[in-house]
């Protein structure tokens, strides 16, 4: 298949990229590199022989976005370009809105024009908000609590009223957090700006650009008083866009589904797991909660393992290993 993939050069893009070449599809990124790197184009045609193509498109610019996307006729699109942090959407929510659903309403008129059979959107477990229960499974009402959250349930029920005038399948990828990086060490998560998620900031502090780590709450009512997630390492992450792009024949045009280990992992937790995989103690500070967070959030995964043949292969070791090997990496080859 020809797939579009906005976003594409980013830390899920990168990895999800690298998956739809190894699989024989061709690939054109879309990117404005606002929070990604042209080097990680390199990184991906040294990981997988394909034919892919990169032009740097803002998806908020409507006339280049149809104009860039015409000649290539995409069989599918897959959409990660968006803001992504859920406590910097508390800050800037006007720009969580327009580039998160702004963006992607541009995108779906181009989709219109073009005649694409296939959408698949990265969605994310923050729609959820204050889990009701756990796991959750996509059966949870939607009620989000931040502008991040909200951007995305807003994109999500735009998508679903526009299933009921085109023919498109849309496939809602609700990500808990994902994680790690290649076994390669040549692409993972290095965000151009500076990062608001743990686990980019636990190796940042143990490869000493900074300091400690900041617990951000260690009073929660949880084994040992920090938040739980549902970490993914992002391969994993990554085959569960392949097995939707290459879904045949499902159940509905619009198909929801959380994808996530089911495993749920603290703060203390993914800390320790990082200082067994990179060899360090790392030294931290008790800190107050954050505003936005939940206590727990992770999934049940039952429904993405049933209708897409899809299961997690990487564990939290695994997670922390690779992502410190690209750190490593990365420092032998600046
Ligand atoms: C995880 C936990 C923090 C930083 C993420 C993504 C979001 C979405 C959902 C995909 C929380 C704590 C963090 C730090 C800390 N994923 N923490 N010290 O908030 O769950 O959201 O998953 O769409 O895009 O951002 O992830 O990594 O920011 O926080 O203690 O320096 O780690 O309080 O409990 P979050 P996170």
């Amino acid at each position: 298949m020809k797939v579009l993939v906005t976003g594409g050069l980013g830390f899920i893009g990168s990895h999800t990229c690298v998956q739809f070449l190894e699989a024989g599809h061709e690939v054109l990124i879309f990117d404005n590199l606002s929070n990604s790197y042209l080097i990680t184009l390199d990184a991906i045609r040294n990981l997988q022989n394909g034919t892919i193509s990169f032009k740097k498109i803002d998806i908020l610019n409507l006339s280049e976005l149809r104009e860039a996307a015409k000649d290539f006729k995409p069989d599918a699109v897959m959409h990660f370009a968006g803001l992504k942090s859920v406590s910097e959407s508390l800050l800037v929510p006007l720009s969580y809105y327009e580039t998160n659903v702004v963006g992607t309403l541009n995108l779906l008129k181009v989709c219109k024009e073009l005649g694409v059979s296939k959408f698949i959107f990265s969605s994310s477990a923050t729609v959820y908000g204050v889990p009701s229960y756990l796991p959750i499974d996509e059966n949870h009402i939607i009620s989000p609590v931040t502008p991040y959250g909200h951007s995305k349930a807003m994109c999500e029920q735009i998508i679903s009223n526009f299933c009921d005038t085109t023919k498109i399948d849309a496939f809602i990828l609700r990500y808990f957090n994902p994680v790690g990086a290649h076994y390669s060490g040549l692409i993972g998560e290095n965000p151009l700006q500076k990062p608001n998620n743990l686990m980019p900031i636990i190796s940042q502090v143990a490869s000493g650009v900074l300091k400690k780590v900041s617990v951000f709450g260690t009073d929660y009512e949880t084994l040992d008083g920090t938040a739980e997630r549902d970490y993914i390492h992002v391969c994993d992450l990554a085959s569960a866009h392949l097995a939707a792009l290459q879904a045949k024949t499902m159940p509905e045009q619009y198909n929801v589904f959380n994808v996530g280990t089911g495993k749920s992992t603290s703060v203390f937790d993914l800390i320790q797991a990082y200082e067994r995989g990179c060899g360090q103690t790392l030294p931290i500070e008790k800190a107050g909660r954050r505003d936005g967070d939940v206590m727990a959030c992770w999934t049940d995964r039952t429904k993405v393992s049933q209708q897409l043949g899809w299961a997690p292969k990487f564990n939290l070791d695994d997670m922390c290993e690779t992502s410190w090997r690209y750190v490593v990496k990365s420092r032998a080859l600046n």
